[in-house]
């Protein structure tokens, strides 16, 4: 067997057989077989796609590349949160801590950011000194002392994602379904939670564009989990338009504690607090109802917000210290009308281009960096009213690219709804 012939075979749209999925894996992971021949079956996967055996091998081989952690010492129901990403998708940040202040265990593996959309890791080593590299005792230790933790693939926890994730970010192989959903599921079988909700999110912000295939991509993710005896519970959300106002790792942690604070944008409020119930119901075996109503104590009363300060300190994080870019600069529309489009994943691209993503695997994140909306969809604006605030360093993009994102109308469209479909 040679990588040569299955990257040919899988251009020609053949389906691979285990052997040939395992080899090429394996192979990668133990350096043998080289970025640029697993960037071209990559590519081949991304144009081909796989068949629903092919995803479910690629998955198992991805999540029994490395330490497969077993969270049996955490007595009660571990429940797991993923986003498939997005623009401004800063749901962890807010949701965790949230969450493990109703009493649910919260053990999370995040990742950084990939291609125009950010990654929970960027945005937390955002706060200086935050320490997201936890080894898997102090990750456990610190899960059973305080609800939660949030770390990087820790050690040695499927190899194979970790590296195919960053070479995906720098190809352009990241919008794929056996890609995302084999990453995603692999990492949540290996960090052994007993129910995972994902935020799947659709739109032109997000890595799944359309419905059809954010549907399939969450059938598909859902067939893995219960072929492995755990519950997956896909909320299919809207991402026409960046969730929050706040674009930027700083930036989108500074919105996460407004959130947390409940004074935060409402989009992102709302759709926390459908997540949180989910899980809470899941987590504590309690009815939505009464789930909805602990979410609903804990953002009023100030537990979520305490519990995110006791994270960050747990993890060496000094929240006091969070700075944002020095240079502002408002951006004014130049016509008035209702914002009836947001090109989401062109204002990921600005955002990456002010240094806030990366364009090569070590590229060094500006963490300052971003955007902040002023004016969201079906928001009216008026000529010479601002649109957005850009947060910059040493990168500059043009006001036009930026002003080229909002397609203003005199008719207003409507909106779609926030939370599209619940599958399980
Ligand atoms: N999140 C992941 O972990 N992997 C993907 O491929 C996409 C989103």
């Amino acid at each position: 067997m040679n990588i040569v012939d299955i990257i040919n075979k899988k251009r020609k749209n053949i389906e691979l057989n285990d052997e040939e999925i395992k080899y090429a894996i394996e192979g990668y992971v133990a350096n043998k077989i080289k970025d640029y021949q697993m960037s071209a079956l990559l590519m081949a996967i991304c144009l081909n796609g796989m068949t629903d055996h092919e995803t479910a091998v690629l998955t198992e081989v991805m999540y029994k590349s490395g330490d497969i952690i077993n969270l049996d010492k955490i007595k009660s129901t571990k429940v797991d949160k993923h986003s498939t990403g997005g623009v401004g998708d800063k749901t962890t940040l807010i949701l965790l801590p949230l969450v493990a202040s109703c009493g649910v265990v919260a053990p999370k593996m995040s990742g950084r950011g990939l291609g125009f959309t950010g990654g929970t890791i960027d945005k937390l080593e955002s706060i200086p000194g935050f320490n997201t590299k936890l080894d898997i005792n102090d990750f456990m230790e610190q899960v059973n002392e305080i609800g939660v933790a949030i770390a990087s693939q820790t050690g040695n926890l499927v190899p194979a994602d970790k590296k195919i994730y960053a070479l995906r970010d720098v190809t352009g192989t990241v919008e794929s379904i056996p890609l995302i959903a084999s990453s995603i599921m692999s990492k949540k079988l290996a960090s052994g939670a007993d129910t995972i909700v994902i935020d799947l999110k659709v739109g032109n912000g997000a890595l799944m564009k359309d419905y059809e295939s954010a549907k399939k991509l969450a059938e598909t993710m859902v067939n893995i989990g219960k072929s492995h005896n755990r519950q997956v519970i896909c909320v299919l959300t809207d991402m026409n338009q960046p969730l929050g106002c706040a674009i930027g790792n700083s930036l989108e942690v500074k919105e996460s504690i407004d959130v947390l604070n409940n004074r935060g944008p409402k989009d992102i409020t709302n759709l926390i607090i459908a997540l949180a119930t989910i899980m809470v119901s899941c987590g504590l075996g309690i009815s939505f109802e009464e789930a909805n109503k602990k979410v609903h104590d804990n953002l009023n009363n100030g537990n979520a917000y305490v519990k995110f300060l006791e994270l960050v300190k747990k993890q060496g994080g000094r929240i006091e210290e969070l700075d944002v870019a020095k240079n502002v600069v408002s951006i004014k529309s130049r016509l008035s009308g209702y914002i009836n489009e947001i090109k989401t994943d062109d204002l990921g691209e600005i955002s990456r281009k002010l240094g806030g993503g990366r364009y090569e695997k070590n590229d060094e994140i500006n963490f300052g960096v971003g955007l902040v909306l002023s004016k969201k969809l079906g928001d009216y604006v008026m000529e010479d009213e601002e649109i957005l605030k850009v947060y910059f360093d040493d990168k500059s993009v043009s006001v036009d690219e930026i002003l080229k994102c909002f397609k203003i109308e005199t008719n207003k469209i409507n909106s779609n709804p926030l939370i599209y479909e619940v599958i399980k």
